[in-house]
């Protein structure tokens, strides 16, 4: 029997050709169906669309699988290195000593900005949101740094790749610095990707900053968790702008400005702040029943996912680093409690169960970063900068492939038909 998928549409018959990944669901190939039928498919929200091929991630929501280039998020994060998964996602295999070794200097080779791009800082309000200067002083690097942005070029996109990895601690810890009034610290390329974003971060001028290895190693495997998760928004997102041949500086100043959402990468910074809302125990049957109220807009969030309909995988590594950090650091937080409990009713409801609503990734990062020290608003800089080597992996996938193009997705037209100017005397 033909592996091709069968339409009937009005008295036509049309089939389109079922294809065949390496894992996870085929998909019907239905590029030839407008020129065929005069039609479009109708897909908000993307839930049964695949937009592209891609060979970097996969994710079974069901069974709550992550790989990256096939190796189960679960390992990397336990034995891996962010700077490993780094060269994994940009490079395809995981790479030897002398390559990874490599990589790491070559990373730290472009850690520093254009001092003339730290006067961009200046220019925002003290109260600004770091994600707003993020958008900002990313969208601007395209300014800075011209060498290295012909995408037709594979040199150039190498180049501007490293440049955006090894920048991104810098700007965002300089976001974070400007937000406390504290003067910019300048990399330390003798310590590790993560300690010298924590230097940058949480040291000054005036004092000695000893990087405690415990939170350094916390701090590497989260942005592990946050390194590439396949099509979601912001990276579709980045797709979508980098297939016009924006560069891919401004690509990710567009990741960025849809990672901020709430329902997206701002839900780290929501759910802390909603554990802080809810604050002890005693109060969690209240929010559940908010939850499940369809009248009130409250959600859980940190609960739910498009994709996992099973407990998140990285949610999992996420709740053992807590405990983790707090040993180390000495620390407990009342929260912490309070969301082992609010796991634990909610995983318990006849509602959360029906609708497969589980903690996501989301749920106990906030509680771990606010233990080293950040504050809410940097939760979701810190997202972006471990995303961005997932996005600017995925940027090259889609232009290295020699069939992209634009992307240009059609609609559902239901405005008013054709009607003639009415002149504004008349009106
Ligand atoms: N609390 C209460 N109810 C929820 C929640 C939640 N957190 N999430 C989903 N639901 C309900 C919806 O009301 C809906 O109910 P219905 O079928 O009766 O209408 C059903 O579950 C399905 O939800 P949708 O919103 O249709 O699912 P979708 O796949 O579009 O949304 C999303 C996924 C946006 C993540 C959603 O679960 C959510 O808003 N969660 C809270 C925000 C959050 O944690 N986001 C982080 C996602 S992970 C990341 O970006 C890193």
């Amino acid at each position: 029997m033909s592996n091709d998928a069968r339409l009937i549409a009005g008295n036509e018959e049309y089939t389109y050709p079922v294809v065949s990944g390496s894992v996870g669901p085929d998909v019907i190939d239905i590029r030839k169906l407008y020129a065929q039928t005069g039609m479009f498919t109708y897909d908000p929200g993307f839930t049964s669309t695949a937009s592209c091929e891609s060979a970097l991630t996969y994710i079974d929501g069901d069974e709550g699988v992550l790989l990256h280039r096939g190796y189960p998020i679960g390992q990397l994060a336990e034995q891996s290195s962010f700077m490993e998964v780094s060269y994994l996602l940009l490079n395809g295999e995981l790479p030897s000593p002398g390559q990874l070794k490599d990589f790491s200097h070559t990373i730290s080779r472009h850690t520093m900005l254009h001092e003339q791009l730290m006067t961009f800082y200046r220019g925002f309000r003290r109260d600004a949101h770091p994600m707003a200067i993020m958008c900002g002083v990313v969208g601007a690097l395209s300014a800075f740094y011209h060498d290295s942005t012909d995408i037709a070029d594979p040199v150039h996109r190498k180049i501007s790749s490293h440049r955006l990895v090894a920048k991104m601690p810098t700007i965002a810890a300089a976001a974070y610095k400007y937000s406390v009034g504290q003067p910019f610290v300048y990399p330390d390329n003798s310590l590790s990707y993560t300690g010298n974003f924590l230097r940058m971060t949480f040291g000054v001028p005036a004092e000695k900053y000893e990087v405690n290895p415990v939170v350094e190693r916390a701090l590497d495997r989260i942005f592990i968790l946050h390194a590439d998760h396949e099509q979601n928004a912001s990276t579709s997102t980045v797709r979508l702008a980098g297939s016009s041949g924006a560069n891919p500086f401004a690509c990710i100043a567009a990741g960025i400005a849809c990672l901020w959402g709430p329902a997206h990468g701002g839900a780290n910074e929501a759910a802390l702040n909603m554990l802080k809302e809810i604050g002890t125990p005693d109060r969690i049957p209240h929010y559940i029943e908010r939850a499940k109220d369809k009248n009130d807009p409250f959600r859980l969030m940190g609960f739910g996912h498009r994709v996992y309909k099973n407990y998140d995988p990285r949610a999992t590594v996420m709740q053992s680093t807590v405990r983790e950090v707090f040993k180390s650091l000495n620390v407990t937080d009342p929260l912490f409690e309070t969301a082992l409990r609010l796991e634990e009713l909610a995983l318990n409801d006849p509602y959360f169960i029906e609708k497969k609503l589980f903690p996501n990734v989301d749920f106990y990062s906030g509680i771990i970063l606010s233990a080293i020290g950040f504050p809410t608003t940097m939760f979701t800089v810190l997202f972006a900068l471990a995303r961005t080597v997932g996005w600017v992996a995925q940027w090259n996938e889609m232009i290295s492939d020699p069939g992209q193009k634009i992307g240009r997705p059609r609609q559902l037209y239901t405005g008013p038909t054709s009607r003639d100017y009415v002149s504004l005397d008349k009106r």
